[in-house]
């Protein structure tokens, strides 16, 4: 078996800033109360045509790239994930795998909503362990902003939401100590409708009916969430999995240099660093300026980690998300 790592990182994130009073503007919000209850302060929404949800996934996957020092004729396989697609079918992954110019490689689209990038990394690092594939390159990117109910009625979700995109490529590790140590992901479809978008949908509301209704009330079109049901489920995932990944390594918690949690809501985060007794330099968090970004949090999260010089060689650092499904996964790495 071999051992994959991450060579490579990069984001992207629209140029336009929008700031709660922004959104005051629009919903009966205010400033105050997004900031205490979520901590986010402001988000990007797409601004330039190109920022589409495979558009932001390129731009941000160019950059790891380079990094990895990698280039389109290198990748072996592509896994993208995201909530938010160009369009219904096909994926975004086959539009970047085009408009990368890549090799005619498969492009696997992940729907695993806040843990897609998670669950993508795990399938990722199981076809470099077989050795099937050297180079694969790992994507998370969501344009939320054209999908949001931006009206006092959709307030409890379309604050939370912002767009952008990360990227990672992973490669085979030539060391066997460093990379990624264990992936852990889970599921529990009970909770399926606790944090959705029902329509359109094969087994359901499909784009004709919508149209032909014409209902002003129907709201299966845009996200609906339980957020507090969402929020007790997440702190005990959260726990769970970041435990899980611990012990299948035997390591304690006082090993992790970083913690990078999705990027749900700051009280989430908060409330896992207390939980496990972590300092504010062992938990990274940029909700703050970019909300929640879904699938593309992790990545990120993880970029602006390292470019400030947060996560070194040597460092034990673990991801883990939680979202929608209910999802949840963390991946252990060794830097
Ligand atoms: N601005 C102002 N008021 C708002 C509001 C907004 N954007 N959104 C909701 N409210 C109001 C509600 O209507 C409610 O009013 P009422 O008491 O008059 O009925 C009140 O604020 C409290 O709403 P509630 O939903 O109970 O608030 P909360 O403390 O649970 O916070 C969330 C709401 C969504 C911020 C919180 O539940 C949460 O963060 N959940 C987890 C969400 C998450 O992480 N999702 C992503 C998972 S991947």
């Amino acid at each position: 078996m071999f051992r994959s790592k991450i060579s490579g990182l990069g984001y992207y994130v629209p140029e336009n800033v929008v700031t709660n009073d922004d959104l005051s503007k629009l919903m009966d919000t205010n400033h105050e109360w997004i900031v205490e209850r979520t901590g986010i302060h402001e988000r990007r929404h797409k601004a330039l045509e190109e920022d589409t949800t495979s558009g932001m996934g390129v731009k941000a996957a160019r950059i790891a790239m380079e990094r990895a020092g990698v280039e389109a004729k290198d990748i072996d396989f592509v896994v993208f994930a995201t909530l938010s697609p160009d369009y219904y079918f096909p994926g975004p992954g086959v539009l970047l795998q085009r408009d990368l110019g890549l090799n005619n490689v498969a492009a696997l689209d992940i729907r695993a909503q806040c843990s897609g990038f998670i669950y993508a990394l795990s399938i990722a690092d199981q076809y470099i362990k077989t050795g099937m594939y050297k180079t694969v390159l790992v994507v998370g990117s969501e344009v939320h902003s054209a999908g949001l109910d931006m009206t006092t009625r959709g307030r409890g979700v379309s604050v939370i939401f912002g767009d952008g995109a990360g990227a990672a490529v992973l490669t085979r590790s030539e060391n066997e100590n460093q990379g990624l140590l264990s992936t852990h992901i889970h599921s529990q479809g009970e909770h399926a409708e606790e944090l959705s978008l029902l329509a359109p949908g094969m087994g359901g509301r499909w784009v004709t009916d919508i149209l032909k209704d014409n209902d002003p009330d129907d709201i299966s079109y845009t996200p609906y969430m339980n957020g507090q049901f969402v929020f007790k489920n997440a702190v005990v995932r959260f726990s769970e999995v970041i435990n899980e990944g611990l012990e299948a390594n035997g390591l304690q918690v006082s090993d992790i240099n970083m913690l990078i949690p999705h990027q749900a809501n700051l009280r989430i985060s908060q409330f896992i660093q207390q939980k496990f007794g972590l300092s504010d330099d062992q938990v990274f968090n940029n909700i703050q300026k970019y909300g929640n970004t879904t699938a593309a949090s992790v990545p990120i999260a993880l970029t602006e980690a390292w470019e400030s010089g947060k996560i070194k060689e040597g460092d034990l650092v673990v991801l883990a998300a939680f979202g929608s499904g209910f999802t949840w996964g963390s991946v252990v790495i060794r830097w």
